[in-house]
C-alpha cells in the first residue's frame, strides 16, 4: 500500500515537473537577461553581485519577490523577506479571469482591488499581499489604480514611461515606491510630494532628467543610473529631509554634490558622475573646526573627474574620507 502511494506521488511529481519545466525555465532566462542588462555598478550596489543573480527571481514552487537582497550599503534596513507563492500551475496567461465578470455585480472592494488601465482588477494583474502590491515584470505601461491601503508598491522591470499626478494621489499610507528598471523619463512635479508617509523611492535605471519634489519624510532615495544633470535636482532639494539616510545618485551627469546634505545622511553615492570640485563646506563646516558629521559613513566619489587630494581639509569632520581618486 505504501509503495503504491509512493508510486502515485512520484508520478504526480514527475507530471508536474514535465508540465511546469519549460515555462519556468523560459521565465527564468528572461528575468536573468533583464538583470544582466543592468549596469555592474548598480548590481554591486544593490547586492546582486555577491549572490547568484538568478536567486533574485527564483521560481521554484512560486515567485520569490524579494526585498532585494538587502545588505550593507543597501538603501533600506533589512525587513523580513517576503515570499509570495503562486499556484504551481500559475502562468501569465491565466491572469484572464475564467468567467467573464458580471458588469452589474457590485464590486468587492479590497478583494481584487480597483480596476487597472489594462482592464483587469489590479490584484489580478498584480499580487496584493497585506498592503504590498507586487507588479514586477508584468509589462505594465502605466501605474495601475492602487488600493487605498497600499503601503508598498513594486513595479520593477516594466514598461513605465512616466509617473503622473494622479497615479499615487490619496494613498496616504504609501511608504515605498519601487519602479527600478523601467523607461521613466518624467515624474510630474506634484506626483509624490503630497504623500504623507513616503519614505523610500526607488527609481534607479530609468531615464529621468529631473527629480520631482519629494516629501520631507524621505529616508532613502535611489535615482542612480538615470540622466540627471545638476539642473535636474532643485536647489536645496534635500535640505529639509531630516530623516534622509541614503541618497543614491550614481551613474548620472551631476556636476556637483547637491547641497546642503541633511545631518541624518549616512551614505551618499555619487560614483560615475561629473563632479569636478568640492570645497571645505561641502561636507564640513569651515567656520567650526569642532563640527563632526558623524552619521555620514560612506561617500562615493569614484568615477568622477576630481582629485580629492586637492582639498585635504574638506574631510576633517568625517568619520571616513570619501572613496575616489587621490
Ligand atoms: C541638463 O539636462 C537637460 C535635459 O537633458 C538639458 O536640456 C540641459 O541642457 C542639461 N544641462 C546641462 C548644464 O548640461
Ligand atoms: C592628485 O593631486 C595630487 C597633489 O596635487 C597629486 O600628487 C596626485 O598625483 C594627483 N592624483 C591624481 C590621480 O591625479
Amino acid at each position: 500500500m505504501k509503495t503504491f502511494a509512493s508510486i502515485v506521488l512520484l508520478g504526480l511529481l514527475m507530471l508536474e515537473i514535465v508540465l511546469a519545466a519549460p515555462t519556468k525555465n523560459e521565465e527564468k532566462a528572461r528575468k536573468l537577461k533583464q538583470i544582466q542588462l543592468l549596469p555592474n555598478d548598480f548590481l554591486e550596489e544593490h547586492g546582486y553581485v555577491n549572490q547568484d543573480p538568478r536567486n533574485f527571481f527564483e521560481y521554484e514552487d512560486g515567485l520569490i519577490i524579494d526585498e532585494p537582497l538587502i545588505e550593507s550599503g543597501s538603501p533600506t534596513p533589512p525587513r523580513s523577506s517576503q515570499l509570495v507563492t503562486y499556484d504551481s500551475d500559475y502562468e501569465e496567461e491565466e491572469f484572464v479571469p475564467h468567467e467573464p465578470l458580471d458588469p452589474g455585480a457590485p464590486s468587492v472592494p479590497g478583494l481584487l482591488g480597483p480596476e487597472s488601465k489594462e482592464g483587469l482588477p489590479t490584484c489580478l494583474l498584480c499580487t496584493c499581499l497585506s498592503g504590498s502590491v507586487y507588479c514586477d515584470d508584468t509589462d505594465i505601461k502605466n501605474i495601475p489604480a492602487l488600493p487605498k491601503d497600499t503601503t508598498h508598491f513594486y513595479g520593477r522591470f516594466n514598461k513605465l514611461t512616466n509617473i503622473k499626478k494622479g497615479d499615487f494621489s490619496g494613498l496616504n499610507h504609501l511608504k515605498r515606491i519601487d519602479v527600478t528598471g523601467n523607461r521613466i523619463s518624467s515624474i510630474d512635479e506634484d506626483a509624490l510630494r503630497q504623500l504623507p508617509e513616503l519614505v523610500d523611492l526607488m527609481v534607479a535605471s530609468n531615464e529621468l532628467v529631473q527629480l520631482p519634489e519629494l516629501p520631507k519624510t524621505m529616508v532613502s532615495i535611489d535615482a542612480s543610473y538615470n540622466k540627471l544633470n545638476s539642473s535636474g535636482i532643485k536647489n536645496e532639494a534635500f535640505k529639509d529631509m531630516n530623516n534622509l539616510e541614503y541618497l543614491y545618485l550614481a551613474g548620472n551627469s551631476l556636476n556637483y554634490v547637491p547641497l546642503p546634505l541633511p545631518e541624518s545622511l549616512r551614505s551618499i553615492n555619487l560614483q560615475n558622475n561629473n563632479v569636478q570640485q568640492i570645497n571645505d563646506d561641502t561636507f564640513c563646516n569651515s567656520k567650526d573646526i569642532h563640527y563632526v558629521r558623524k552619521a555620514l559613513e560612506l561617500i562615493r566619489l569614484d568615477g568622477n573627474p576630481i582629485n580629492l587630494s586637492k582639498t585635504p581639509s574638506a574631510y576633517i569632520c568625517l568619520p571616513h574620507v570619501p572613496y575616489g581618486n587621490y
